[in-house]
């Protein structure tokens, strides 16, 4: 159990403490086969079930009773034959009680518990399901179609979970820094292992390598390509040349399940071209002008604005943008380069609780999500508060597929000098992730630093080759 019982057991005070009457049902997750059963994709147990009852186990769910207050797990202990495979563990009531939880009942109980409560006219609050498993369990237990669930869901319980776990407190604070350190480890491997010849999935193993070596393993399949311009590219299949540009983006999550992301951009080469050095200035400007503004009040989506101001006034001045910056940024030209959201919050999931849904966790009455290109993706947008776990993370990408199509259609003509674009075409993609803690101060940078500047990510480039 990563924190003390009454850790757990003021979480769930405090989410009962928000809610009117009923059940809340938390499921947690199954294992789940890769090409047969018995051969299983990585564990990962759900992260709003582990947030309240702490038990990182498969093929478990509980009942919170509002108005009792009291929790149940539901769930089997091993057989004789499971412990002949995957050996003794400390039992589900075990395991349980560490999380202040006392009553335990076998899994086939959960149904009994829920018809049982529904046939006096209780209201069972469930979140979004994001597993088929889940969809089944609901139609099942709840006899609530796949097709309605999502009509069905919980709101005031979305709502309730989301206000908890936006708040990071000290001791999860801790776990994020122990995430983040060991994604300092994955970043500087790739900075010191890259070298013309070898392949990007020579990098990206021994990327992965610290993430294991941590304890934990990877918060999400890991990005790392000659292609930063492809925003999320998984393929790891090119071979790594001089001039090259190299992003990697890639972080840990360790035992506890909290996470780490952070991106870093580098010559493949001892040091930048001019043309790159030029491009990831302005990128650097950006991720340290959000982070120089960083504290509570501050709405994130100022934050977006602020980057993408920086980056449509660096990239005027290599003259691939034109005209008034701020008006190319209010029209949303800016998103030809910069297609995506300044971040996003971190916790246990790397786009911390974005099952629950991207709007409930990001946005509120008062802040409500862009409908321009590029804005549009940006998942936090509200104003910051004391607590919240972030990544600054502003990017340049050079998408041809995206500058023909804006091209053809003359698209912000006013503010983009497309002619100048040719000679960027097989630039690639730039960006920078750091995360970050707000705090009453300001932003405090979770981990240790990983060298970002031109002059110190050339000298490690130049200590590996
Ligand atoms: N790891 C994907 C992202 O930076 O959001
Ligand atoms: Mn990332
Ligand atoms: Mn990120």
């Amino acid at each position: 159990m990563t924190f003390p019982a009454s850790t757990y057991t003021q979480r769930r005070k405090g989410l009962i403490a928000q809610l009117d009457k009923g059940l809340i049902l938390l499921l947690g997750n199954d294992e789940a086969g890769m090409n047969y059963g018995a051969n299983t994709y990585f564990y990962r147990q759900d992260s709003t079930f582990l947030y309240y009852c702490g038990i990182d186990q498969a093929g478990l769910a509980a009942i919170i009773d509002i108005e009792s207050g009291e929790t149940t797990i539901y769930g089997d202990e091993l057989s004789i034959d499971d412990i002949v495979w995957v050996g003794q563990q400390a039992t589900i009531r075990d395991k349980a009680a560490k999380a202040g939880i006392t009553a335990v009942q076998p899994a086939a109980k959960l149904a009994d518990a829920l018809k049982s409560a529904q046939s006096k006219g209780r209201a069972v609050h469930y979140l979004p399901p994001y597993r088929g498993e889940h969809q089944l369990k609901y139609w099942d237990l709840l006899g609530i179609a796949p097709q309605d669930q999502k009509a069905k869901v919980s709101v005031p319980l979305i709502k309730a979970v989301v206000a908890q776990r936006s708040i990071k407190s000290a001791e999860e604070v801790i776990e994020l820094e122990k995430a983040v350190r060991v994604t300092n480890r994955m970043h500087l491997a790739a900075m010191r292992g890259a070298k013309p010849g070898a392949s990007e999935a020579y990098v990206t193993g021994l990327v992965h390598s610290e993430a294991r070596a941590g304890g934990g393993n990877l918060s999400f399949p890991i990005i790392l390509s000659v292609d930063g311009q492809i925003l999320h590219n998984h393929h790891h299949d090119k071979v790594m040349k001089e001039g090259d540009l190299l992003l990697c983006d890639s972080g840990a999550e360790v035992l506890s399940r909290y996470s780490g992301d952070m991106t870093r951009t580098f010559p493949v080469s001892a040091t930048f071209t001019q043309k790159q050095k030029e491009v990831y200035q302005i990128v650097l400007d950006a991720n340290m002008a959000v982070i120089d503004a960083l504290k509570p009040g501050v709405p994130y989506r100022d934050m977006h604005d602020l980057s993408s101001r920086v980056i449509a006034a660096g990239l005027k001045e290599l003259g691939l943008m034109k005209g008034d910056v701020d008006e190319a940024v209010a029209k949303g030209a800016h998103a030809l380069f910069f297609p995506h959201g300044l971040g996003h919050m971190m916790g246990m999931d790397v786009h911390d609780m974005e099952n629950l849904g991207e709007d409930y966790v990001g946005y509120n009455d008062s802040i409500q999500r862009s409908k321009l290109f590029g804005t549009a993706y940006l998942r936090l947008g509200r104003e910051l508060e004391p607590g919240f776990v972030l990544t600054v993370e502003p990017g340049i990408y050079f998408i041809p597929e995206l500058m023909d199509m804006w091209q053809a259609e003359g698209k912000h003509a006013e503010y983009i000098n497309y002619d100048k674009l040719k000679a960027y075409r097989d630039f690639g993609g730039i960006r920078i992730e750091d995360d970050y803690l707000i705090t009453a101060e300001g932003g405090h940078l979770l981990g240790d630093p990983v060298p970002k500047t031109v002059a110190d990510v050339e000298a490690v480039r130049r200590a590996a080759l």
